[in-house]
Formats: structure tokens, sequence, C-alpha cells
């Protein structure tokens, strides 16, 4: 019998973003702790690899003020995990925690501990801050450009895996000293070597500097390539670069983010993902995407009505703590151009111009697309992004998960007990 390549799964805290429907009256809060532990159980029923928090280490202004998404605000992964610990047995716990801003000795005495709290199932999501607005909460501001920032996390990674593995696996600390371009620390680590040895690593960016980050030092990268041909693509570019560094394809697992909608028939869960599109995109949130494009006040154009005219600003500045667009004029040619074409409104224009749900079928069509996606090459597993807070995978487990076992294309139980054994990664080789 030949062995089918089993994916992963992984559960996307939906918290802080345009994906939740918050007019959805089973939208719950995204800070009780209820809310974690249902989403967190969840995944472990259906067991997944890990489960997924994000992190905005500060609110999003729109016009001057604290945009509506964000101001309910979000809570600090680790300390999320850490109680989630104590309530799962086998997820793992995956934080996303900037490189920017933090020190390695904290950090990793952090993650250290989540690790050891857990019985080896502590991620740590090396994020790099896309923007100088989030520095101004720190002490130094934002204080590194762009290309700078993989520098120091590459530097950060590497210092944080110098203090676990100061400790030898006999349980002796050992002194350290780090001597670098942005790091120059010396002394003792607190705590002993952790479950994992080291936690697992996960990186989430885009550019050519984020995927040879990803080559050097992740064990894990998440993506927004979520169509089967950019999939294939970035897979075949980022597992190509693997070899500089001595690695092979295995030794890192790709996982795009992708949103699942499920009907009894194909009509039904089409039907469903519009509705829950255009729920996402309320006529407020339309105007407001057009704005971040245009980078002026629109707020008297009516959503229902056609796209502005007038050109964009060159340099779009009412939104702070967002990816900038890259070409305004030229997105703002796109969507006009299809906005003639079919007669869209504004709502209409944003809905179809933006994000759409990934998989959109039957449990039965929705099982066999994953699992095509993971045999054609363009993904190892998925980090789901639910559309409801905390309930929005309850179906998928009891639907498609069983589906998926069927196929082979899926774990029937947990084999092992750390993050690193549901990934299939090797314990990491201790440095001596
Ligand atoms: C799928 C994905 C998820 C991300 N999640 C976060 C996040 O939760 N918090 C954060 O500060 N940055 C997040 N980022 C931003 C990246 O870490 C990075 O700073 C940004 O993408 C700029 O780097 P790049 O030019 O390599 O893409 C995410 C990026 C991607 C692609």
């Amino acid at each position: 019998m030949t062995v089918r390549t089993r994916m992963h799964l992984a559960a996307h805290f939906p918290g802080v973003n345009s994906t939740t429907v918050w007019t959805d009256p089973r939208s719950k809060s995204q800070i009780d702790f209820a809310s974690f532990e249902h989403l967190a159980r969840t995944a472990e029923r259906g067991l997944f690899d890990f489960f997924f928090l994000a992190e905005g280490l500060r609110p999003r202004e729109y016009k001057g003020r604290i945009h509506d998404l964000d101001v309910v605000g979000r809570p600090e992964s680790i300390t999320v995990l850490n109680a989630l610990a104590a309530v799962t047995e086998r997820l793992g716990l995956a934080a996303t925690v900037d490189a920017t801003f933090n020190e390695p000795y904290e950090l990793a005495r952090r993650l250290a501990t989540l690790d050891h709290l857990s019985g080896g199932r502590a991620a740590w999501n090396v994020v790099t801050s896309s923007d100088a607005f989030t520095g101004e909460n720190f002490r130094r501001g934002g204080f590194l450009d762009r290309a700078d920032r993989y520098a120091r996390a590459a530097e950060f990674v590497a210092t944080a895996r110098d203090l676990w593995d100061s400790w030898t696996p006999e349980g002796v600390a050992r002194p350290f000293a780090h001597q670098g371009r942005h790091f120059d620390i010396a002394g003792e680590f607190g705590l002993p070597r952790s479950p994992q040895g080291q936690p697992v690593v996960i990186q989430a960016g885009d550019s050519d500097e984020g995927r040879e980050f990803a080559a050097a030092t992740a064990d894990v990268v998440f993506t927004r390539r979520g169509t089967l041909d950019a999939g294939r693509e970035f897979y075949a570019d980022v597992k190509g670069r693997l070899a500089t560094y001595g690695r092979s394809p295995e030794d890192l697992k790709i996982m795009p983010g992708v949103t699942v909608v499920l009907g009894d028939t194909a009509a039904d869960a089409r039907e469903r993902a519009a509705e829950i599109r255009h729920r996402q995109v309320s006529p407020q949130n339309a105007l407001l995407a057009l704005e971040r494009i245009w980078g002026v006040d629109l707020s008297s154009y009516d959503p229902d009505g056609p796209l502005p005219d007038i050109d964009p600003e060159p340099a779009p500045a009412l939104a702070r703590g967002r990816v900038r667009v890259a070409d305004p004029l030229a997105v703002a040619e796109r969507w006009r151009a299809l906005s003639r074409a079919k007669g869209l409104s504004i709502r209409q224009t944003v809905i179809e111009a933006s994000g759409r749900q990934s998989f959109v079928g039957t449990p039965e069509t929705v099982a066999a697309e994953l699992d095509e996606f993971v045999t054609a090459g363009a993904a190892d597993g998925f980090i789901l992004v639910p559309h409801l807070t905390p309930g929005g995978l309850d179906e998928f487990v009891d639907r498609v998960v069983p589906l998926l076992q069927e196929r082979g294309a899926f774990r029937t139980e947990y084999t092992g007990t750390t993050l690193r054994s549901h990934l299939g990664l090797p314990e990491p080789v201790w440095k001596g």
C-alpha cells in the first residue's frame, strides 16, 4: 500500500480582522477566554496540528481614530496560549510575536516557558512589522528600515536558538554570549532545555527577503497564496531555496491561510459564500476599502453607486497600521474597468475585486479539493481562517475532517505529543 501524503491543519483564531462577520448573532467576544477555549478544543477534537494567534501591537487608525474593527482590541498571545495549554493536551500553540520590538532573552524565556508548560507544543510565528506606526508604541519608535527588520529577525532567531541550546540535554546550564549587529548579550539562560528542544519557528512574509528568511530559518511558512496556481509557484520557489541552506524540502512546511464555506449542495455553498462575502463587505467596509486606495475621504459617495472618477492621491495617508497599496492608480484603474465591464456598484466591485472564499462546496468536494491542493504541490497543509468567532470550525471538524481521514489524507489520531512530531519535523540537534 502506498503511503499517502498527509496534510497538516491549523486553526487561526479570527479576532481583529474583516474576515469575521461580527454582525452574525453567533459571533462572540474575541477576548473572553471561553472563545479561545472553544476554538482550541474544536481544533484538538479535529486532531489539528496547531492553534494560531495573530498579533497587532497597536490598534489600526483610520482618519485619526481607532479603526472600528480594532476598537475591542486583542490580548497578548503567549499569555492566552499558556492558559490554553491547561485545557488542551496535544494541540500545538502558535504565537505571533514581532522580532523588531522584543529582545531575544526575554522572548526566548517566554517561549521556552510555554514549551515547558504545554509539554512541547509551542511555536513562534516570527513577524517583522510592516510599518513604523507600530514602532511609535515602543521605546525606540519605528527604528528599523524594512530590509533591516529581516536582518534583525534572523539574528534574533539565531540568538534565541543559542539561548535554548545553552543548557545541555542533561540539564547543566552553560554560559552563553552573543555579540552581533543588533544584540550584545551574555549570561546564563533561565530555563532548562524545553521538551521540543526549540519551539517550532513559523514565518509569515511574502517578499524576497521574507522567503529567504523562511528558507534559512523557519519550520513552517504561513502564506496568503491560497489559489492552486499561486500556491504551486510559491511552494516551488520557497522549497527550491532550501538546498542553499543544507535543508531538504520536508524540513519546511508551507501552509496557506484559507477560508472554507460548506453547503449541502454546490449551489447552497455558493449562495452561503456570496452571503458571507456580502456581510464581510458591509456598505461602510466597502467605502473604507475604496478610501484605502484613493487616499481621500469618500464618505459622501453612495456604496451602491458608481466608483469615483477622480484619481487616487499619490500617497494615501488616511489609514495607519495597514500595509500600503503599492500602486494605487493601477488598482483604481483595474477596479474602474471591472466596474464598467460588469456594471458593478462600489460595494459590488469591492466584493468582486478583493478576497473571496477559498474553498466553497459540499464537504465531499471541499475534502477532495484540499487533498488535491496538497498532492499537486501547492501546500503541505492549511491554516483555516473561519468567519465566525469562536464556532467557525465546528462544521469543518464534524463534516470535512472525517472525509479527509477516509481518503487517507489526514491523521486519524495524534501519534506524538509534541508539535514537532505532529508536523513530522525532526528534533533539533543539540549544538553542544
Ligand atoms: C499570512 C501573513 C500573516 C501575517 N500576520 C501578521 C501578524 O499577525 N502580525 C504582524 O505584525 N504581521 C503579520 N504579517 C506581516 C509579516 O510578518 C511582515 O511583516 C510583512 O508581511 C512584511 O514583510 P514582507 O514584505 O516580507 O511580506 C503577516 C504576513 C503574512 C503574509
